[in-house]
């Protein structure tokens, strides 16, 4: 008789536990002196289902709570919020924030969002040393070693002796020149306006020609959109003349006109090519955006630091760049200020070597924010710029990038498809993916979770809101249109890709296989225990 109380299906129907109602039955077919056992059995049993479903119902409950509302109900944007800088504003205005004073007078300005995740990332583990072991799609920088077919890359430079002195604030004459000739070369040819080394400001970095240009703004409205590069959120906010306006999602010219005449804007910021979204205003578009600049008396600064990072579908086409330089009528009438540099299209980030190009008179306007805000770029590597600066070096390295970035982006793509995460509008420029989560369940489904539930598999990627520029730092993150949206980088080289592919695979396996109890929570904490150290780049 007492096989029948083991764990072998039952008339009910079930095996484990053992149903209670099998239990009671038996207990009506035995002898009394055997009931005492079956009693127990009965209670065992009872005390295993009773703890099966108070699980089952605490992890629906959990779940349900994981439809977090408010940046409160969620502990990755508590960790957010508690590092040093990115407080949100109380009532007092950003610039009296107390709990953000170091000494006094001294603020947080909040770091940018990259310099964040690479904070989270070591107190994840993350280290120069085991940096190796991780997939890094948060890089906002490409490879900068051999790709196939690209001239070899620089290895040494001169320090001739006069490169021991300052070089002018405006750059080195030669680099101007071959600026400005490299525009003429590939965007303005047979155009009676041509570029001189007079409309060429070189800049110790994009960063640093965006703020030289941001200080030279006046007391005006300057409209920006939203998502774009982080920096610019810290940049609007640094400079207090101006007054940043926040526009549409999708660069919409109809829209950007009335937004222009209804809003008085005098100034428009825009990266194009776009980080993050990889979207690109060229050819018609290009021009049309250049005639409203002339036409309603707008200046546009238009950042144009991946305007190499074109991946035409037709194979002729590679080497082709996109500019504004192309539309512009008169180099010194029409409102238009463009920043680029080595950074990203020569693959140099560490040169620190970039470039203004517009009117003679903004030059000469950055000449003089550069003489109190960097003091110019370093001479030795202005003059060991010179060489990349030519047309048919160029021209190689152009093809070279395109074909090895667009193959890296056609298979970043491929594998995310792969996985169910299908890119809504995949990059048709820089290299970045601006991925979507809405679609996974809570709370994977926001940016900022997915991120902190990717560095426990040593995988880095940026969190949507860290472009969604809100230089007054009021907004709740969870209104933000990025809220839901992380940027992947497909800068590495394919074998990082690959590797950070595979984190994610392990996330989304880990969570259909256990369900979502086990996400959002346990994340480290910051390396100083709340705020961001701003001595590492990722
Ligand atoms: C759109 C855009 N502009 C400018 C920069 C900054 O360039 P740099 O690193 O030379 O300061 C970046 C770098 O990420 C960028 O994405």
């Amino acid at each position: 008789m007492a096989n029948t109380l083991d764990f072998t299906p039952t008339p009910s129907g079930r095996s484990t536990p053992l149903h209670f109602r099998d239990v009671v039955s038996a207990i009506h077919d035995h002898p009394l002196q055997e009931c005492g056992h079956l009693i127990d059995c009965a209670c065992k049993s009872l005390q295993g289902y009773v703890v099966q479903v108070l699980t089952s119902v605490s992890h629906q409950i959990h779940d349900a709570l994981k439809q977090y509302k408010t940046e409160g109900d969620s502990e990755a944007h508590k960790i957010f919020r508690e590092a040093a800088g990115h407080t949100k504003a109380g009532l007092l205005p950003e610039t009296v924030n107390p709990d953000e004073e170091t000494i006094p007078g001294i603020q947080h300005p909040g770091s940018t969002g990259v310099i964040y995740c690479s904070d989270r990332a070591m107190a994840n583990g993350f280290s120069y040393t085991s940096s190796h072991e991780w997939a890094n799609l948060g890089q906002g920088a490409p490879e900068v070693g051999d790709i196939p077919d690209a001239p070899p890359r620089p290895q040494s430079i001169q320090l001739p002796f006069d490169s021991l002195e300052y070089a002018p604030t405006t750059g080195v004459k030669e680099l101007r020149e071959a600026v400005a000739n490299l525009y003429n070369h590939t965007y303005r040819q047979g155009k009676e306006s041509q570029y001189t080394y007079e409309n060429v400001c070189i800049v110790p970095g994009g960063r640093a020609g965006l703020s030289r240009v941001a200080a030279v703004v006046g007391d005006v409205y300057c409209s920006y959109q939203i998502p774009d590069y982080t920096a610019y959120d810290q940049m609007l906010g640094a400079f207090k003349r101006l007054v940043p306006v926040p526009t549409a999602y999708r660069m919409d010219l109809d829209q950007l006109r009335k937004d222009i005449r209804t809003q008085g804007l005098e100034v428009v910021l825009m990266s194009n090519p776009r980080n993050p979204t990889g979207q690109v205003v060229q050819k018609d578009e290009l021009k049309e955006l250049v005639e409203t600049a002339r036409e309603t008396s707008t200046t546009m600064i238009l950042d144009e630091f991946y305007s190499w990072y074109i991946y035409p579908d037709d194979e002729s086409e590679f080497g082709k760049s996109i500019s504004s330089a192309e539309f512009i009528d008169d180099v010194n009438e029409d409102s238009i200020i463009i920043v680029d540099g080595l950074t990203k299209n020569w693959r140099l980030p560490g040169w620190r070597v970039c470039w203004v190009v517009g009117p003679k008179n903004v030059v000469t306007a950055l000449s003089q924010s550069g003489s109190f805000l960097d003091g110019g770029a370093n001479h030795p590597l202005q003059l060991a710029a010179l060489p990349l600066l030519d047309p048919v070096h160029v021209q190689a390295e152009k093809i070279a990038l395109q074909k090895h970035f667009k193959h890296k982006r056609d298979h970043i793509l491929k594998r995310l498809a792969r996985l169910g995460l299908k890119v809504a509008v995949p990059p048709e420029s820089t290299f970045y993916v601006w991925l979507n989560l809405e679609h996974l369940p809570a709370p994977l489904n926001n940016g900022l979770t997915f991120f902190e539930e990717l560095l426990k598999e040593k995988c880095i990627v940026i969190p949507g809101i860290f472009f969604d520029i809100n230089p007054a730092h009021r907004r709740n993150l969870f209104n933000s249109p990025c809220h839901h949206f992380v940027r992947l980088s497909f800068g590495p080289p394919i074998e990082s890709l690959d590797k950070g592919i595979d984190a994610m695979a392990r996330v989304l396996k880990r969570a259909k296989k256990e369900g979502m109890h086990g996400f959002g929570h346990n994340y480290k904490k910051s390396m100083d225990g709340s705020g961001a150290s701003l001595e590492h780049h990722v």
